[in-house]
């Protein structure tokens, strides 16, 4: 495979790069340490195309592949995840089921405004005893004529705070497990949806995260995405799009972690010369350097195959898995290097450790990407 990127590609990447360095990293620490989300630069992202990367242009998007987006995604995470979540969130899996699955009258309404920024989407499928057994739902959605009145709570929702649209999955049939599930376009607004306090996060801060009610909430039938019953489909064969995004974000996260690495370790002197002179100190770079490439290249294979319509589940959860335990590890050994400064919030080192813990966590936890792998290998 080869994985040179085209002058666009690199274009974008350096557009990314600008971008972050210019707009993100101003009062990246005050954000995390305020929990604000970055609104003003999330609405320029939106202005440079990076909301709506994959989606064609006849849609208003960025007629993009994910190529690219892997690379703008590594270069907004390299400076802010929080931001890089937010634009994870609306292409990889908000976007991308209204490509994939949702009617033109559906695509005309949002993904046009979802693609641009103008709408902010969120995507919905944990409960509160329903995190990795993602199937096992209690919320319900009964027909009515023509609507569905939705009850329950969902959680962890990422932009669930401010989002526009959230694409909800829930069950419309009882007792036939995850072929009962149908996913939901909901609206800002609608009677019966509210939404819980802004969570306090150990990392990305930066991004709200809530819960999200619904209290006899009357949808309009024209609102389901596709059939009753194939909510769950979506959302797993949209999360391994997610996946890949999420490996970026990891892999930024573990960029940054590098390249502070090896700034500090030539300026710090100790023992009268610099700690980069150290075995100690270039066995960490070494170990970060090595896994960071090999992350990459797993994340440029699972866009690629996802560029070229082939399947992608294993080699996206691969990737998955690997960057994020990369992300941790690069991000602790960042701040070991920088000693007692990599311990205080302003150096902005001890926020690449906490921002990486959730890249393990969300869109499917370590554990469940290996179930994925194992069961791809296996042919289960
Ligand atoms: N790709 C495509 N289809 C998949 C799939 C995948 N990776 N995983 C499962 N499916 C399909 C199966 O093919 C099957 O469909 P068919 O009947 O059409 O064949 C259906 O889904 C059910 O599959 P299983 O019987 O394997 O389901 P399961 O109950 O054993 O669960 C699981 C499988 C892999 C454990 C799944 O529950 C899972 O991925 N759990 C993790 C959930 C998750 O990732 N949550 C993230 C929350 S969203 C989030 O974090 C977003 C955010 O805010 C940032």
């Amino acid at each position: 495979m080869d994985f040179k990127l085209t002058e666009e590609q690199e274009l974008i990447k350096k557009t990314a790069r600008e971008f972050a360095i210019e707009h993100l990293e101003p009062g990246v620490i005050e954000r995390d340490d305020k929990s604000e989300t970055p609104k003003e630069q999330v609405k320029m992202m939106g202005e440079l195309g990076f909301l709506g990367m994959m989606v064609p242009e006849k849609w208003n998007g960025a007629g993009m592949d994910a190529l690219s987006y892997v690379v703008a995604m590594e270069e907004i995470c390299r400076i802010d995840a929080s931001a890089g979540v937010i634009m994870s969130v609306n292409n990889s899996l908000v976007c991308q089921i209204f490509l994939d699955w949702a009617n033109d009258a559906q695509k005309q309404k949002y993904l046009t405004k979802l693609a641009t920024g103008e709408f902010i989407g969120a995507f919905s499928l944990s409960e509160p005893q329903s995190g990795s057994d993602a199937s096992n739902m209690a919320t319900f959605a009964q027909k009515d004529g023509n609507s569905y009145v939705l009850n329950g709570t969902k959680n962890w929702v990422t932009n669930g705070l401010t989002c526009d649209v959230v694409m909800v999955m829930i069950p419309t049939e009882k007792n036939v497990g995850y072929k009962g599930i149908s996913c939901f376009i909901i609206e800002d607004g609608m009677a019966g949806f509210s939404r819980g306090r802004k969570e306090d996060k150990l990392g990305i801060r930066g991004s709200e995260t809530c819960e999200l009610y619904f209290d006899n909430c009357r949808v309009p039938a024209e609102n389901m995405v596709s059939e009753p019953g194939q909510g769950f489909r979506i959302a797993m064969k949209t999360l391994n799009g997610g996946r890949i995004g999420i490996a970026s974000q990891a892999l930024g996260i573990a960029q940054a972690a590098l390249d502070k690495s090896v700034e500090y370790s030539k300026e710090r002197k100790q023992f009268g010369k610099p700690i980069s002179a150290f075995g100690a100190i270039q066995s960490k770079i070494a170990q970060m350097a090595t896994n960071i490439e090999a992350a990459r290249l797993l994340i440029l294979k699972a866009a690629k195959l996802k560029d070229e319509h082939k399947p992608f589940a294993k080699e996206a959860a691969m990737a998955k898995q690997f960057a994020s335990q990369t992300a941790v590890d690069a991000a602790r050994e960042c701040v070991q290097i920088h000693g007692g400064y990599g311990y205080m919030q302003e150096y902005g080192v001890e926020r690449l450790m906490r921002d990486a813990k959730i890249t393990q966590i969300y869109e499917g936890t370590s554990e469940i990407q290996e179930v994925v792998i194992a069961r791809a290998i296996l042919g289960e």
